[in-house]
């Protein structure tokens, strides 16, 4: 075991993306365990766009901000090199929330933390079809939003993790899927690798007559990924009885202060929509049982993922900003250390 704990710190409240005048890389030794807390070996770092609102000062976020000094918090999988936790061994396989360190202390008593099997065909998929976004985009579609089969269903980051999977899982659900994504390219994946049935590149086209376009009978369901204009433009093209599922506003984490909008919010009343948030934490508890229903599909190849994955902790800001600049496809991942038993 290596004697130096690397650890992200945050030193000061970032201003839009700019994370490497916020983040510090610390060197410290590695930290002695208390009382029911488990050290965990970080073998990936999962890059979540919700973090960045952890950052800000805001007091009215799900989660209190990081308070300045303190190590930036993240889902981490990795291996158990102790445990002063009676639930967990050394050499047990971990996702927790930890630190985006090479460490991290984890207090399953406190925070999300769970034993898993190491019989995986793909250990990544633990942060991705069968982990936190999984179950995100697996109950957004079937329970919180309703999707119904014939449904006409239009998710926007279409080509980010959850998006990606809420639009397969409404296509096996017998939705007609319809992604919002950044670029042509990103389209033709959704489309062509993932089975969805049209896709809107918001970057060149026009959203609102794209998805009038798209959507001749209106949207049944929208998965919101993104919020602003987006979100203004499904409120718009929503069909009678519509869903609207607020799953993230990533449009609105980067600001400090309120965001105006949604602007066509009389659309609520004109079409009887319904609009539902939802946050994985309330849901965790069913994550297995989530994953149990969804390991059908995946075996037969009817979940697909791509993964960007950055090796190196100290490249962690790089990846991360890719989060907000449309520059990756897929779940992102920062490597530090290859996983096995
Ligand atoms: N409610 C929950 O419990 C929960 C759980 C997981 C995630 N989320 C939320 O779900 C959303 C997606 O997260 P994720 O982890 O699935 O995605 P992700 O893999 O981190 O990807 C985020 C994607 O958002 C898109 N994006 C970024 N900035 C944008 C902008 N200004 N306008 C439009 N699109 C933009 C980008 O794709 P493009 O190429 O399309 O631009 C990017 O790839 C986030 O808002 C996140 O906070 C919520």
């Amino acid at each position: 075991m290596a004697d130096v704990n690397r650890c992200w710190v945050l030193v000061r409240r970032p201003q839009g993306r700019d994370f490497a005048d916020a983040l510090e890389l610390t060197e410290g030794s590695i930290p002695a365990l208390a009382d029911g807390e488990v050290l965990v070996r970080n073998a990936l770092l999962s890059l979540d766009a919700g973090t960045r609102m952890w950052m800000n000062p805001r007091e009215d976020s799900y989660s209190p901000p990081t308070p300045l000094g303190s190590p930036v918090i993240g889902m981490v999988l990795g291996t158990v090199v102790a445990s002063r936790h009676p639930d967990f061994r050394e050499g047990d396989l971990a996702r927790a929330y930890g630190q985006w360190s090479d460490y991290s202390v984890c207090q399953p008593d406190v925070a999300y933390a769970q034993r898993l099997s190491w019989r995986m065909d793909d250990l990544r998929q633990y942060l991705a079809v069968f982990g936190p976004n999984g179950w995100t985009a697996y109950l957004g579609v079937l329970e919180y939003t309703q999707a119904k089969p014939g449904d006409t269903f239009v998710v926007s980051a279409a080509s980010g993790v959850t998006g990606a999977l809420a639009g397969q899982i409404a296509k096996l659900h017998g939705c007609r899927v319809v992604g919002i994504t950044g670029s042509r390219a990103k389209c033709s994946w959704v489309v062509d690798e993932l089975g969805f049935d049209a896709a809107i590149d918001y970057s060149t086209q026009d959203v609102p007559e794209a998805l009038a376009a798209a959507c001749p009978d209106g949207i049944d369901v929208y998965f919101d990924n993104v919020g602003g204009e987006i979100l203004d433009a499904c409120m718009g093209n929503m069909a009678l009885f519509g869903r609207i599922g607020i799953c993230g506003l990533i449009v609105n984490y980067e600001n400090d202060e309120l965001v105006p909008g949604p602007y066509k919010f009389d659309q609520m009343l004109m079409k009887r929509l319904t609009m539902v948030g939802f946050f994985s934490p309330d849901f965790y508890h069913r994550g297995p049982d989530v994953d149990r229903r969804m390991r059908p599909w995946y075996d037969a190849g009817q979940l697909k993922m791509a993964f960007d994955v950055t090796e190196g902790l100290e490249h962690t800001l790089d990846a991360y900003a890719k989060l907000f600049t449309s520059a990756k496809v897929g779940k992102s991942l920062v490597q530090l250390q290859e996983l096995h038993p």
